[in-house]
């Protein structure tokens, strides 16, 4: 048995955490991009998160986007104008970089040495909007798309004009950024680069409520009127229909020239609240706790949302039979599943033909072998974690908030499921013994992982087996410790 006092287990701890799952990167703003009016809602600079790449993955960009829901008009605009998602003076000044994010190879075996940037999302419209005018009275900018070009600039003077692989990505609003601006990337690159696009629970479709109402389709085509998006939507889809349609995947996507892979829920989480079962279709609230919990849905209610999958799947047909358009297209109750580590790329991540999210993408980045699998319908798949929402992340419920239900925004810390149940860890942790036994499991587990890790050859699978254990281990240890102090 190990004896330490409460202060050394505790820093102990904090520093096995600390190395666990994620590292943090810090804030870079664009103050060039001011001068050429690309800004947020509230008129700051533009920002991003940059992790240098190494060794081989020096000339590799991973650039992903933000989400966090849109503002579809100056009251809702104005509603995130003062938050981080309207401003960059309210961003963190360093975020958690995880799954494909991540910067160790046996979380993120095959982009984990690229140059890793997260662009900070806070025009409200996918970085699409470029509006001249800005109301006196409001302060609002719409200069979404201008945002995209400077951020771009930026990187390509920081090396990726340089870059022999690179990926455009990004998650729900981010999710939808990489899609509608998938050619434009291509032709920033170099010729000779392989470039391609990545879209995760970017692909919103067009379709009733549980009402009947088009609901979604009115939201965003005032989105597209509010920042004036229509010029920079692709010109393949506004030419044929209006604006408003030119920001779903379904009426565009067919004319996208670079390739292109989607992960996406057939029960999108996002999709399922907003599109589906909006909080104006559902005055009553019956849907409400269906929605935070997919298994307190209701038999009429599965019904319904096995219906809006029949409907995903008619607009994902579209994409037709090319190996360069890939899918991953599960059957969880998600939304999001490439920036968490517990969905991208650990022993208990979702799987598609025995496939992690991680290994379809980076086959079909890499061309080692196509992927376009569509799971069977829910409840079918085992390896679903179906995540369960706290009520306050119902998105609809207040705007501000409306990102919080995003991966990109939610706390890296918030990997017990039930932390803020303090009185159930109370019961558990109340016995020290378990704490003190566990630790030389711990020990034995670092030195296994350094063993396998000299042995340079391909251990991953136990790598990341035992990097989970130890991860779970250690959170479990340093809450424990936390909350005895
Ligand atoms: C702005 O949009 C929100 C959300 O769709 C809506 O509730 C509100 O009524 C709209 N406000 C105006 C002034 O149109
Ligand atoms: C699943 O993967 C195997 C091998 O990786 C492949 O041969 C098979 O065709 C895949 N199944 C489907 C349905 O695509
Ligand atoms: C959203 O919630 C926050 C905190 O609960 C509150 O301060 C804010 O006024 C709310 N915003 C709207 C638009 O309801």
């Amino acid at each position: 048995m190990i004896d330490c006092t409460k202060w050394l287990c505790l820093l102990f701890f904090v520093l096995l955490l600390l190395k666990a799952e994620a590292s943090y990167v810090p804030i870079t703003f664009v103050q060039n991009a001011v001068t050429k009016g690309a800004v947020c809602l509230d008129g700051s600079a533009p920002a991003y998160h940059l992790d240098r790449g190494f060794g081989e993955g020096i000339n590799n960009w991973l650039v992903q986007f933000e989400g966090g829901g849109w503002c579809n008009n100056v009251t809702t605009c104005l509603g995130r104008k003062n938050g981080r998602l309207g401003s960059s003076k309210k961003m963190a000044k360093q975020i958690a970089f995880s799954g494909i994010l991540n910067n160790r190879r046996i979380f993120n075996p095959d982009f984990y040495n690229w140059n890793r940037v997260k662009v900070r999302y806070c025009d409200g419209s996918s970085f699409t909007g470029d509006k001249e005018e800005v109301n006196p009275t409001t302060q609002l900018h719409f200069r979404g798309a201008r945002v995209f070009a400077a951020v771009m600039q930026d990187l390509l003077t920081k090396g990726m004009k340089n870059a022999r692989n690179a990926i455009i990505s990004g998650c729900s609003a981010g999710g939808l950024t990489s899609i509608l601006h998938c050619d434009r990337f291509r032709a920033l690159l170099p010729a000779g680069a392989k470039a391609k696009c990545l879209s995760d629970a970017g692909y919103f479709i067009n379709t009733r409520d549980v009402s009947g109402t088009q609901h979604i389709e009115q939201f965003f085509s005032q989105i597209v009127a509010t920042h004036g998006s229509a010029k920079n939507l692709p010109p393949s889809c506004t030419s044929r229909l209006s604006p408003g349609l030119c920001f779903f995947p379904q009426y565009l996507v067919s004319q996208i020239k670079t390739p292109i892979f989607f992960v996406n829920a057939a029960y999108d989480s996002w999709q399922i609240k907003n599109i589906l079962a909006p909080g104006v279709a559902d005055p009553e609230g019956h849907w409400h706790s269906c929605k935070l919990d997919i298994n307190n849905c209701s038999p009429d209610q599965l019904e319904l949302m096995q219906g809006f999958r029949t409907q995903f799947l008619r607009a994902l047909t579209v994409l037709g039979n090319s190996p360069s358009k890939g899918m991953f297209i599960d059957s969880c109750y998600a939304h999001c599943q490439t920036e968490m580590q517990e969905t991208w790329f650990r022993t208990d991540s979702p799987l598609l033909n025995k496939t992690t999210i991680a290994k379809a993408v980076a086959d079909w980045f890499f061309e080692r072998k196509s992927f376009r699998q569509i799971d069977c319908a829910y409840p079918c798949n085992p390896s679903c974690h179906n995540r369960v929402f706290e009520p306050q992340d119902q998105p609809e419920k207040n705007v501000t908030t409306k990102g919080t239900s995003d991966a990109s925004s939610r706390n890296p810390n918030s990997w017990f499921p039930k932390l803020s149940n303090k009185g159930k860890w109370m019961e558990l942790l109340c016995i020290k013994q378990w704490i003190s036994g566990l630790l030389p499991i711990l020990f034995i587990l670092a030195e296994a992982r350094m063993y396998l890790v000299s042995l340079d050859i391909d251990t991953t699978n136990y790598l990341v087996l035992i990097t989970t254990m130890e991860g779970y281990l250690c959170n479990f240890l340093s809450v424990s410790s936390l909350l005895m102090l």
